[in-house]
């Protein structure tokens, strides 16, 4: 699953996206992961005895409060395990109904003497259970079947389960199971739920499927858990003058629905054996697109926005099947965008789904950075279709397999149909580094964690499993060697083909392949050096201290983190290591010549570099570590840096690198401010994007931590000065001919240059908005390039009134392109006034005021990235928090990231408090999705003692060292 979807914001601090797309900062909070980038969160979300036992419990006063089950008891007995499914399912779409009918025929085999079948159910009612022993080999063939009576049937709410008793228990053996029931066609987004669009003013329906992670069993009664793979012979019953669609393409004609003139069934062919959380449908009234057996669905109004999906879709897909050297095993590929969507996309085997945002592109209307987070979503959809699909991953506890290897693959995927976007150089200073800043939180949580319930299930969705998953998959990558790696890899997803697999199975199969080309030493196994690093929270800190006497070093580690370091004990992850010197200048062998092999320290005698000279660790930022030197060292390269003429020959990942490190070393205590300002300088000469990508959201940091104290102006001043060669060098008008890398700096530059007050770049973006206000047709035609609307949007509604404010409004309800209202939604945040920005919060929670349910997380976002919308914001939460909890009943793991988004810069001890009463009076309304809270408290928490440590320290900086 990808999370993304509110995407597209951008300017000054009006989107809801990422870093690198124009958050304000890095962090991605779980939760609004479906309007922040990076995460995927799934569909589901609290789970019924999460929440139940709370709104019983005001209900009645009666009955007990139960305890929430055992971890152990949430798993399915393994006596039973389903072998198909035949499906047949009629969703009853129009008002005032919005339920389904559903029959299900499970194939059972009972391994083990049992008294019971049980499975998953939730929110469905069950009219009719039948059981029986298979008769005959043939497995549609019910005719020898042998009746097996039901002595009961019981529901277990709290764990959605549903037990079938025979009154005689099974032996082992083949069984049918049939059950009739009924289900609510929901609008929560997840299960079997419906969507609507207008055409006119009229309401078109859609139902549809979002499974992940424990969903399913809302639409059908199922073997919910992702090693239950099972194939799956669907049907569907819908309207006539409507589309189905599934994994499978369809088989035969459409057969008549008894008792429903209007219905015919749609059959689909059996598919392979596959998980349940995979499984799809829709049945909508789309247009579709096709290159040979790969479709593109959208509306009628939209579809033309598909092309870019399909132009890439089928020659990404092509190029997976080289990568992993396994053909895509099924006969065809669908992708949809639907209008109201969860996450950003789902894999579902053959039928991807996507929000409109993430899908659709529109020429000379959606931004470049729209466009590659279309082609991003795609490449990691697809890349799922092995990773995630054929091989899966046992239980959710090894989600990060899944999704760390999704994202990984991604920018591969990407780059070899846009090559020129340098997609794999971009994942470093966003999803690395990113990564880098939440798992240095204490309550940040190993990849590979625990998890049993569906609200800790949604919760892992987050940077960690994706962006660190991702990050050190790339690292054994490195350490491994690419075609040593991609070998190992095919070799893993060969062999457990259509089943099951945990990380040691990969683990075996990379061992093996490595021993084999003697990559490793035989003594060592990836096992061993990956288990340090999956099974603990964070990540080391590298510390080189050299000996300039005998040409030395010293290489240690230790658990990095914010907050005081000084107590830390040495650690013992296995890193690799690479570095080159100031006489090398290698930046692209990234092989270690050196390991720690889970040693505290070790003394190193071949650094082979003069005393003189720098030296530079971890070349390309391929481990997942920040580096500190010595301070003769930091020296070196600082004045290194300096030198206009030399600062380029450090390549362009390190020195994103450098300046990454040195504000997170200084965040954390480990060196002083003084030092990484210090380095910071030699930004004024910079001009290449990723080093000012890095930078931008540390400056942002502190940005945010200073805006409202007395040494805001002399901060800005720095911050500005720092910028004005890049600005010149950018300017204000989007050139067609710019690369993709040269645009994005543009939009960055803009939008800080707009941000810190830069007249000319406000000038600019109040004319060109105001030219588009005065253009006789404004929903034809937006003389705006598209690459500058972020800017342009947000900060002429900043500058502007109430007549901005409603011009955005009505160009937001008006627009058919699902990116460019994630947008306008973001920048209607920007405003100064406060009374928009609080009905606008209000808005953001009434369906009817035309802001989708989906999109409500992009408004708290974008008013929380204001500094006058943020204690709004945060109010809002606090003062309407049963209205805010309503809203986002089955969706609450949503409220645990706007939580996060509204307290992110909060930084007095008396914001701490409002915190922490807020969380202590809340957080168990939340359900056990509390590791989000848990972050927002310390997030602030950090805050404050950044502000006691560093505030003054900067303030002596800027007013005695720095000289602008
Ligand atoms: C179920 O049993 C049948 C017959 O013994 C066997 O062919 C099939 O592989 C089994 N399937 C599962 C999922 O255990
Ligand atoms: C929905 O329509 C079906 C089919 O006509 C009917 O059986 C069912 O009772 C209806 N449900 C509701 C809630 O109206
Ligand atoms: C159902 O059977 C399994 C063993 O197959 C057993 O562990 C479990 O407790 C039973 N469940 C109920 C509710 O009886
Ligand atoms: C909306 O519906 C009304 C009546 O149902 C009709 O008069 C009007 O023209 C419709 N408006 C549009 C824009 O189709």
């Amino acid at each position: 699953m990808d999370g993304g979807g509110g995407g597209g914001g951008g300017g000054g601090g009006g989107g809801v996206t990422k870093k690198g797309e124009g958050g304000p900062g890095r962090r991605v909070w779980v939760g609004v992961g479906a309007a922040l980038v990076a995460l995927g969160l799934a569909g589901a979300a609290l789970a019924g005895y999460s929440l139940a036992p709370c709104s019983r419990l005001s209900d009645s006063s009666a009955s007990p409060p139960r305890p929430a089950p055992r971890r152990h008891d949430l798993r399915l007995p393994t006596s039973v395990h389903p072998h198909s499914y035949k499906i047949e399912l009629v969703p009853f779409i129009w008002e005032g109904n919005f339920t389904f009918a559903g029959k299900v025929r499970i194939l059972i085999n009972v391994t083990r003497d049992t008294d019971n079948v049980t499975l998953h159910l939730n929110d469905l009612r069950v009219h009719e259970t039948r059981l029986s022993l298979v008769g005959s080999p043939i497995i549609g063939d019910t005719s020898a079947d042998v009746d097996l009576p039901v002595s009961k049937t019981d529901i277990d709410t709290d764990r959605e389960f549903f037990h079938v008793f025979p009154k005689k228990s099974l032996a082992p053996g083949q069984y049918r199971l049939y059950l009739r029931f009924t289900g609510n066609l929901n609008n929560a987004l997840r299960g079997f739920y419906r969507s609507s669009y207008k055409i006119g003013n009229k309401t078109r329906w859609i139902a549809t499927t979002q499974f992940q992670s424990t969903d399913a069993r809302r639409a059908f009664p199922c073997f919910d858990e992702p090693a239950f793979k099972a194939k799956f012979s669907i049907s569907i019953g819908r309207p006539k003058n409507m589309t189905s669609v599934s994994n499978m393409p369809k088989i035969g004609t459409p057969t008549p629905v008894e008792g429903f003139p209007g219905y015919e069934w749609d059959h689909f062919v059996e598919s392979i054996p596959m998980s349940t959380y995979l499984v799809a449908f829709t049945v909508c009234d789309f247009a579709h697109l096709s290159d040979g057996t790969f479709t593109v669905w959208a509306r009628e109004d939209a579809i033309e926005q598909a092309r870019y999906a399909l132009q890439i879709g089928p020659r990404i897909l092509r190029y997976y099947e080289q990568y992993f050297q396994i053909p895509f095993p099924l006969p065809k590929m669908d992708m949809m965008a639907l209008p109201d969507f969860a996450s950003g996309a789902m894999e579902n085997w053959g039928l991807i789904t996507f929000r409109e945002s993430v899908m659709l592109t529109q020429q000379g209307v959606s931004t470049s950075r729209q466009k590659q987070r279309v082609a991003s979503v795609v490449a990691h959809e697809l890349a799922h279709q092995w990773f995630g699909n054929l091989v899966t991953p046992a239980w959710w506890s090894e989600l990060w397999l899944n999704e760390g290897f999704a994202t990984f693959i991604e920018c591969i995927g990407v780059d070899f149909v846009e090559p020129t976007w340098k997609t794999c150089e971009q994942f470093v200073v966003q999803d690395l580094q990113g990564a880098l800043q939440l798992d240095a939180y204490t309550s940040s949580h190993p990849v590979s964690s625990t998890v049993s319930q569906s609200s800790e299930i949604d919760e892992i969705f987050d940077s960690i499993s994706y962006g660190k998953g991702a990050a050190i998959i790339r690292m054994m990558e490195h350490f491994l060697t690419t075609p040593m790696f991609k070998r190992g890899l095919t070799k893993y997803l060969r062999t457990k083909a259509y089943q099951s697999a945990t990380k040691e199975d990969l683990w075996l199969a990379l061992t093996q392949q490595a021993h084999n080309e003697n990559v490793l030493p035989k003594n060592a196994s990836v096992q061993q050096i990956m288990d340090t690093w999956i099974t603990k929270t964070g990540f080391p800190l590298i510390t080189i201290t050299r000996n300039y006497d005998d040409g030395s070093a010293t290489i240690s580690q230790k658990l990095f983190h914010y907050g005081n370091m000084t107590n830390n004990k040495g650690s013992d992850w296995w890193v690799p290591l690479s570095f080159t010197n100031q006489a090398n200048l290698d930046f692209s062998t990234t092989k270690p010549t050196v390991w720690l092999k889970g040693e505290e320290s070790i003394h190193y005698r071949e650094l082979n570099t003069q005393p003189n000279h720098w030296i530079i660790f971890n070349i390309k930022e391929t481990g997942y570590y920040r580096v500190n030197y010595d301070i003769e060292n930091w020296q070196m390269l600082n004045s290194y840096l300096m030198d206009p003429k030399k600062f380029t020959r450090i390549g362009e990942l390190n020195r994103a690198q450098i300046i990454d490190d040195c504000f997170d070393l200084a965040r954390a205590g480990a060196i002083p401010y003084s030092l990484a300002l210090n380095i910071t300088s030699y930004l004024s000469q910079e001009l290449s994007f990723f080093p000012w990508k890095a930078a931008f959201p540390q400056l942002e940091y502190i940005h945010g931590m200073v805006n409202k104290m007395p040494i805001y102006d002399k901060f800005k001043n720095f911050f500005m000065s720092l910028l004005t060669r890049l600005y010149e060098d950018t300017g204000f008008v989007d050139n067609a001919a710019d690369s993709q890398l040269t645009m994005y700096k543009r939009v960055d530059v803009l939008k800080y240059a707009c941000l810190l007050g830069n007249e000319d770049c406000i000038r600019n973006a109040v004319t060109q908005f105001q030219n588009w206000r005065s253009s006789p047709q404004p929903d034809r035609n937006n003389p705006i390039a598209p690459n500058l609307k972020p800017t342009v949007y947000c900060n002429a509604i900043r500058e502007g009134g109430q007549a901005e404010w409603d011009f955005a409004w009505e160009r937001y309800l008006k627009t058919n392109v699902g990116s460019e209202k994630a947008l306008l939604l973001g920048a209607l945040g920007c405003t100064r006034e406060t009374w928009l920005l609080s009905r606008y919060l209000y808005w953001a929670i009434s369906e009817s005021s035309g802001i989708r349910r989906q999109d409500a997380t992009i408004v708290f976002y974008a008013v929380s990235s204001n500094v006058i919308g943020q204690p709004l914001a945060f109010a809002f939460l606090r003062d309407e928090w049963a209205a805010v909890k309503k809203y986002f009943e089955s969706t609450m793991y949503k409220i645990s990231g706007i939580i996060g988004t509204t307290v992110e810069m909060m930084n007095t001890e008396f914001e701490l408090k409002m915190v922490k009463e807020f969380t202590e009076a809340h957080g168990a309304e939340l359900g056990s999705a509390t590791k989000v809270l848990m972050q927002a408290v310390e997030n602030v928490e950090i805050n404050v003692a950044w502000m006691k440590k560093n505030y003054y320290q900067i303030e002596h900086w800027l007013r005695h060292v720095y000289t602008g």
